[in-house]
């Protein structure tokens, strides 16, 4: 039984990765099955919420009663947010977003040859950095997949983003797993939440972000 506690607030997700095209039929995308973003919109309609879930392209079944769009780069990413943000209470930024994309993608598939081939990348725009500094933000509550050096990194990133709660997980025990471990950052410090399957992590994760954003915190 999962009390309502989010009954009457709108949550705005993004989930799953994004696919820059190189060409017409290649391309550069994050590891990411989009389980853990899909679970934490379950998660918020069992507790009450309006749920929209902006999505880049995965394998997963929509949940039933979130508003769905489906995306697959960054860019479209990005105006699908802009596009939602204003109604929403609460951004989840679970998306892995490529950081870049090709400068000049090309619209026909790139003949191979024997020489070498340089690709030029661009960096994407930092779809959670630009929420949170709205004038008047929604709650943001942020991700980091890392490899190693969790703290460090999770800390230095929930600063940089200036985003009041961040989820921070291990990418070699996370990715395409139908369980994982997190470990929240926020000003009171960290908190553990123990290896679980998503859908109890979304609820737990949810009910700590409903607390801090019931208290007011940025
Ligand atoms: O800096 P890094 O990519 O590790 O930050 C991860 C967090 O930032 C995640 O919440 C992710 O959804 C978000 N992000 C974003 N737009 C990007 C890159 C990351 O919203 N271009």
């Amino acid at each position: 039984f999962q009390p309502k506690l989010l009954e009457g607030k709108h949550i705005l997700i993004t989930a799953g990765p994004t696919y820059e095209a190189i060409d017409a039929v290649r391309g550069i995308t994050n590891r990411s099955s989009g389980k853990m973003g899909y679970a934490i919109a379950q998660a918020a309609l069992e507790m009450g919420a309006a749920v929209t879930l902006i999505s880049g392209p995965t394998a997963l079944p929509k949940p039933h009663d979130a508003q769905s769009v489906d995306v697959t780069s960054a860019a479209e990413m990005l105006e699908a947010v802009k596009q939602h943000v204003a109604e929403a209470d609460m951004f989840i930024s679970v998306a892995a977003v490529a950081d870049y994309r090709a400068a000049r993608p090309s619209e026909q598939k790139i003949k191979k040859d024997d020489a070498r081939l340089v690709l030029e990348l661009t960096p994407n725009p930092d779809i959670l950095t630009h929420v949170a500094s709205l004038p008047k933000p929604p709650f943001c509550v942020g991700f980091a997949a890392e490899s190693e050096n969790l703290r460090e990194h999770a800390t230095a990133k929930r600063m940089k983003k200036n985003i009041p709660l961040l989820a921070a997980n291990l990418a070699q025990q996370a990715i395409g797993r139908d369980d994982n471990e997190l470990v929240l950052f926020d000003d009171a410090g960290e908190h553990l939440l123990p290896r679980a399957d998503k859908l109890t992590l979304a609820r737990a994760l949810l009910r700590h972000a409903a607390a801090l954003y019931k208290k007011g915190s940025r």
